[in-house]
């Protein structure tokens, strides 16, 4: 059965979009059976597509179009149908663990707790920044992924 993974940021616009799509790459890469999804845990861009500079730097230095994604906000149930949710930063780990059942299947982590060398950091939000913020956010979420793949192969 596929291993499913779920990525969550504040607005599902900017890095879990990026997140979804390159893990997705690389799964499909390594020949894995994964199903990825995102959220957020914020609900303002419910149904938008990712923010254009998101789209940009996916397509320019990933050459994935991630235009066709749309946001969701993550729901208590999504603990029950992930094996892994992912948070790209601290206040998206507190909010994802008061919404999770005492008892959930997915297991939490954020995601830099997968690049060796990077645990326990965040990835930073780059909404406010510019496009320069955002080719940093995908190289990270890049590189992490590219190991959260390897690992779960
Ligand atoms: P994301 O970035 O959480 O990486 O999608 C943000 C998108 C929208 C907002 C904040 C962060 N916002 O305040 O609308």
């Amino acid at each position: 059965m596929a291993v499913s993974v779920l990525m969550v940021c504040l607005g599902n616009i900017c890095r879990s979009p990026l997140a979804e799509a390159a893990l997705r790459y690389h799964a499909n890469r390594l020949g894995l059976d994964l199903h990825a999804d995102s959220a957020g845990t914020g609900d303002w861009h419910v149904g938008h597509p990712p923010d254009p500079r998101a789209q940009e730097v996916a397509l320019r230095l990933g050459g994935i179009d991630i235009s066709g994604l749309r946001a969701r906000q993550v729901s208590h149930d999504d603990f029950h149908r992930f094996d892994h949710v992912i948070a790209m930063d601290h206040s998206n780990f507190r909010n994802l663990t008061d919404l999770s059942p005492r008892q959930p299947k997915a297991q939490l982590s954020l995601l830099l707790d997968h690049l060796p060398g990077n645990e326990g950091r965040a990835v930073a939000d780059p909404y406010y920044g510019n496009l320069a913020d955002f080719e940093a956010c995908w190289r990270e979420v890049e590189a992490a992924t590219r190991r959260l793949a390897g690992k779960l192969v």
